[in-house]
């Protein structure tokens, strides 16, 4: 048993997000450029890399990966990477593998996906007015994703909704979206804006408090707080009129990094610490000329790199808190 991944603060570091690509096939407004550039295929990890990444986190302690992008179903061989980590839930301290999907290939994978031994997955939807979809994913068309939702729930995964709360845009959506969800079965996830990526927007105009929306969401409904139980970001109610869940992740209004639990890896091999910071330590090399022992000394400075928590402010305007884009961190 190799040595647990703790940082300077103490908090054990359990999750890791893996980003397996940077393409996407929609282009949300919050996301990406108008006109992104993608990377060369030949810069991303392998399957075999990704596979030997999880496998090292995995014996330091990791027990939950979720993969994301990007649309992590775009990325062509991406099934036998599920398949790949789906086989060792159970038997090598790993308890669960994710998705953090757009929904649009659910039609195709949701099947197969469950079959890899994938249970939740976590689908972006943040209105459910088709115009104001298309708009905001620039050309998506809503009947797809809802498609997809319909397809993982046949396949028996638990889905759980993330909607991005957007000012002017999507506001007055959302109430509907969390009803019209909570009736189908599944959870909310309402997210603020988060400053990430020079996307050319100023996110001060996009960037709508939770913590407000809360507020009003108190006179509509009967919202009960339940205890803190996944050690994420989100801090969940429940809502006495539709019996659903409800979670708000507020990196603006209310920080949650005390207990953070988690790291990414981006599709080149980068290790971020931090969603919202620029530090980062560079797995490639180690895992293409070192080896399993070379990657974990890279881990343990990684973990006395990762600082206490985000560096977010909206006021910055258009300047983002870091300059990578979303799609590459993972989220
Ligand atoms: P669960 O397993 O359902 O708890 O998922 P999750 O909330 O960890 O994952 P998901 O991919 O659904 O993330 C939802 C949103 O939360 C995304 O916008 C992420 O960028 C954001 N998020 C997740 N982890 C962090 C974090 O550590 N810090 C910040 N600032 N945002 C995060
Ligand atoms: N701020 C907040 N959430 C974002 N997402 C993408 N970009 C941003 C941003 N700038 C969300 C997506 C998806 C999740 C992984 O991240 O909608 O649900
Ligand atoms: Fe694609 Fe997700 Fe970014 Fe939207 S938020 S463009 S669905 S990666």
């Amino acid at each position: 048993q190799r040595a647990p991944l703790v940082d300077t603060f103490g908090r054990q570091i359990t999750y890791l997000r893996l980003s397996v690509t940077d393409r996407c096939d929609l282009r949300c407004v919050y996301c990406m450029k108008a006109k992104p550039t993608f990377l060369p295929k030949k810069d991303l990890l392998s399957l075999e890399e990704l596979t030997a990444v999880c496998d090292t986190f995995i014996a330091r302690g990791v027990t939950k990966v979720r993969l994301t992008g990007g649309e992590p179903l775009v990325r062509k061989d991406i099934l036998s990477l599920i398949e790949n980590l789906g086989a060792r839930i159970g038997k090598s301290g790993l308890e669960e593998v994710c998705l953090t999907t757009n929904g649009t290939q659910l039609p195709r994978y949701a099947a197969a996906l469950a079959s890899a031994g994938i249970r939740r997955l976590n689908i972006s939807l943040d209105t459910l007015d088709p115009d104001t979809f298309s708009t905001l994913t620039r050309g998506g068309q809503l009947e797809q994703t809802l498609a997809g939702i319909r397809a993982a729930r046949a396949a028996g995964l638990q889905v759980k909704l993330n909607a991005v709360a957007m000012k002017g845009v999507n506001d007055g959506h959302l109430p509907g979206l969390i009803e019209w969800a909570h009736g189908e079965g599944h959870e909310v996830t309402l997210i603020e804006v988060m400053p990430i990526g020079e996307i050319g927007v100023d996110r001060a105009d996009q960037f709508l408090s939770l913590a407000q929306l809360r507020a009003e969401f108190e006179n509509r409904w009967t919202l009960t707080d339940l205890p803190d139980s996944t050690g994420g970001p989100a801090r969940y109610v429940r809502l006495a009129e539709t019996g659903g869940r409800l979670g708000f992740i507020s990196p603006l209004t209310g920080n949650f990094c005390d207990t953070c639990n988690r790291v990414r890896l981006t599709c080149t091999g980068k290790l971020y610490m931090c969603l919202g910071r620029n530090g980062a330590v560079d797995l490639r090399d180690a895992l293409r000329n070192g080896g399993p022992e070379a990657l974990d000394a890279l881990l343990d400075t990684a973990m006395r790199q990762k600082e206490r928590g985000h560096d977010f402010d909206v006021s910055r305007g258009a300047a983002a808190a870091v300059p990578r884009d979303m799609a590459t961190t993972g989220g």
